[in-house]
């Protein structure tokens, strides 16, 4: 890998086909938008979007929002019950992203929606964030551009200094306008959620959809509970250690072992593939009458500390 700075794009024609030709190799472009620099991958592209996780330095899978040009993109991947029609007519595009029930066969990487059954949408409003959606013609994952548990990056200036040559481009449009994330709410039949307050204010939400009914701490994902039951394979998972008669192995670099994250021990590629991997070796482990899937170490480092943390989950005692 080159130890040069990212490319930089101009918000122009030829910066946002340049854009849109990398997201379609399943590259990683910094994109603006009105609230914060993105950094977006093919949300259908299991590996990129296990890049994003990668360049991030993101300790777990955290779902990400998906961009999309128009509602008609949106119904393609989920269900707007009334109250979120009402809520996307006064406030798409802009600084809100709508929680909403999946649908199946959306075509997302599982790594995208962190494998829950709803899916964070927002249609940006930044003309150049805009243009390379409609150049690109798909949806696009991006959460802010800055390295896990730093400040969110509003200039170009910013995501370079802290993400560097793990972007493959930045498409720079001078600062942004909103400079903070935007609003995260999750309309319900049982009422509105507000998960994450943002560039879109109460004040405006209320007006259009009435009271938010349930607050949840800024910062506090709703998702790790959840995660937990949801990735518990059907039979019992042990971590580490040599597999035992009648387990179902997963391996990781060379090995024997039935299923094989990375046969190169490449951390990226293990990332891309754990979903998958997991379930297969779920069906197998079924159709072998298995008693356990046994997964094989994998390194604590980089990629590898969110994989060990959705393993661990996966392994962590049942009720
Ligand atoms: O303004 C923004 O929202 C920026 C720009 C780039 O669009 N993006 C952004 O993404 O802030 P990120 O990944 O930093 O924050 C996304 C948050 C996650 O931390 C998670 O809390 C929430 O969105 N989220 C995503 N999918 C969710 C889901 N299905 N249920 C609940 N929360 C979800
Ligand atoms: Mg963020």
């Amino acid at each position: 890998m080159s130890a040069k700075t990212p490319t930089r794009l101009e918000p122009d024609e030829p910066g946002i086909a340049e854009a849109a030709r990398l997201l379609r190799e399943g590259g990683l472009v910094a994109l603006p938008t009105e609230t914060v620099y993105g950094l977006a991958a093919d949300a259908r592209n299991d590996h990129a979007v296990a890049r994003i996780y990668e360049a991030k330095g993101r300790p777990s899978f955290n779902p990400l929002i998906v961009h999309l040009p128009d509602l008609a993109a949106v119904e393609q991947i989920a269900e707007l019950p009334g109250a979120a029609r009402d809520l996307a007519a006064a406030f798409w595009p802009g600084p809100m992203t709508l929680v909403l029930p999946l649908r199946e066969g959306a075509g997302l990487s599982p790594l995208v929606t962190a494998g829950l059954p709803t899916v964070a949408l927002r249609l940006p409003a930044h003309p150049a964030m805009r243009a390379v959606l409609d150049a690109f013609g798909g949806p696009v994952a991006a959460p802010s551009a800055n390295p896990s548990g730093r400040i969110s990056a509003t200039r170009a200036e910013h995501v370079i200094a802290g993400l560097g040559n793990r972007v493959d481009a930045v498409l720079d449009a001078g600062p942004c306008a909103v400079g903070v994330e935007s609003t995260i709410l999750a309309p319900g039949e049982t009422g509105l959620r507000l998960l994450r307050e943002g560039g879109l204010t109460r004040e405006d939400v209320e007006a259009v959809a009435g009271p938010v009914t349930e607050d949840v701490t800024p910062g506090k994902v709703e998702a790790p509970g959840q995660l937990s039951s949801h990735y518990a394979p059907g039979v019992p998972v042990r971590l580490g250690g040599n597999a035992e008669a009648g387990e179902v192995s997963i391996g990781f670099g060379p090995s024997t072992a039935d299923l094989n994250l990375s046969a190169t021990g490449d951390l990226v590629e293990a990332a891309a593939r754990l979903f998958d991997i997991l379930h297969e070796a779920d069906a197998l482990a079924t159709a072998r009458g298995a008693g356990a899937i046994r997964v094989a170490d994998v390194p604590d480092e980089g990629l590898g500390r969110a994989i060990n943390d959705r393993l661990r989950r996966a392994a962590a005692p049942r009720d």
